[in-house]
């Protein structure tokens, strides 16, 4: 097969930053995705509606001319986040998720909480209006062995919150373990999961091939071999509830390439290549749309795109960087070759 027609896809889980990082990057998402979920994780985070409504309008004035894409937000919650906030969210419509991060787990999730126990109203305002709770599943606490983060998770919290609140819907974003697979799927309906392309191609060898390597660090990091495996058999199979989410993270090149470097892998460029490229790798393109471009939009509760997008088999070589506010961001595959590419004069007209 040379060539793969889908529905156009939508990114679930992508970091646009803001300002001119913002404008460098967020034409990369628009290029392919019907819908794009920002992550609410700036400086300072986005807590509420109205800072929500002012950031959507920044999304949209830096989208490129004519793009239709559509940006979607995420509140980041903290255990000040008031019922109030979640109904208003509710209404915005654009809204479609609060962001949970773990303090201390990831980049900016300082403001994030300590307490998940204290958020207990609020969330309970979500499960009764149906917005979903977008986890950052890894535990913060440092005796627990970084690999081991969101295993540990899932049992010290995300098993006892769904034992307290079981209709709250639930996304376990960027899985990355056999746990969390098997977590999922032993789950309700209520529990989806988004799955990185760098969580199906590589494993924690890709850190450290020959040196280290900033650029395949991200957050959750890398695992095992024995966990990608399990990670494709899930998409493969084309269980439903696991879906598109890119956790593309641009950071400029100087704050990966340092002693103490970012998590964050950026690809947003070439994700939709990558995910083909996964897929190819276990006889699963056919899997892709529904991955891609079904599994979410019906977990989201929103109508699927209309039109479609193509991938063809076209080698290519990735950039070695792209520009990035006043610096550059390297991305997965920086000078590599790629296998697959999108044909966007393909993109037939449609809402
Ligand atoms: O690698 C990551 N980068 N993981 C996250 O959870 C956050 C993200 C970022 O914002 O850079
Ligand atoms: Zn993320």
């Amino acid at each position: 097969m040379d060539r793969v027609t889908l529905t156009r896809p939508d990114d679930w889980h992508v970091h646009l930053r803001d300002g001119a990082s913002l404008a460098s990057v967020v034409g990369h998402s628009a290029a392919w995705s019907g819908r794009i979920l920002a992550m609410p994780n700036l400086k300072p985070p986005v807590t509420t509606v109205a800072m929500a409504q002012a950031y959507h309008a920044r999304i949209r004035a830096a989208l490129p001319e004519g793009a239709s894409c559509t940006p979607l937000l995420s509140l980041y919650l903290t255990e000040e986040t008031s019922v109030e906030e979640v109904w208003a969210a509710h209404q915005a419509g654009w809204v479609v998720a609060f962001k949970y991060y773990p303090m201390g787990a990831t980049t900016h999730s300082e403001a994030g909480v300590r307490h998940l126990a204290r958020c207990q109203p609020v969330l309970q305002a979500m499960a009764e209006c149906g917005l979903p709770l977008q986890v950052h599943g890894e535990v913060t606490d440092p005796g627990v062995d970084v690999f081991a983060r969101e295993a540990r998770f899932i049992e010290r919290e995300l098993a006892p919150l769904l034992e307290r609140l079981p209709e709250l819907r639930v996304v376990f974003e960027h899985i990355t373990t056999a746990e969390a697979v098997a977590f999922v799927r032993q789950a309700g309906a209520g529990v989806g999961a988004t799955i990185t392309p760098q969580h199906l191609l590589y494993n924690r060898n890709a850190l450290f091939q020959g040196g280290i390597r900033p650029h395949y660090y991200c957050l959750p990091v890398l695992k095992k071999e024995r966990h990608r495996q399990v990670l494709l058999e899930a998409v493969a199979e084309g269980h439903p509830r696991f879906f598109l989410g890119t956790d593309s993270a641009p950071h400029g090149r100087s704050t990966k390439e340092a002693a103490c470097g970012c998590a964050g892998i950026y690809s947003a460029p070439l994700a939709l290549p990558l995910y083909a490229e996964a897929f190819e790798s276990v006889q699963a393109l056919a899997k892709l749309e529904g991955f891609a471009s079904h599994y979410g939009a019906d977990f989201y509760r929103v109508p699927r795109n209309k039109d479609q997008i193509t991938l063809v088999r076209h080698p290519w070589t990735v950039p070695d960087s792209y520009p990035y506010g006043d610096s550059v961001v390297v991305p997965l595959r920086a000078g590599e070759r790629m296998e697959w590419q999108i044909e966007s004069d393909t993109i037939s007209q449609g809402s």
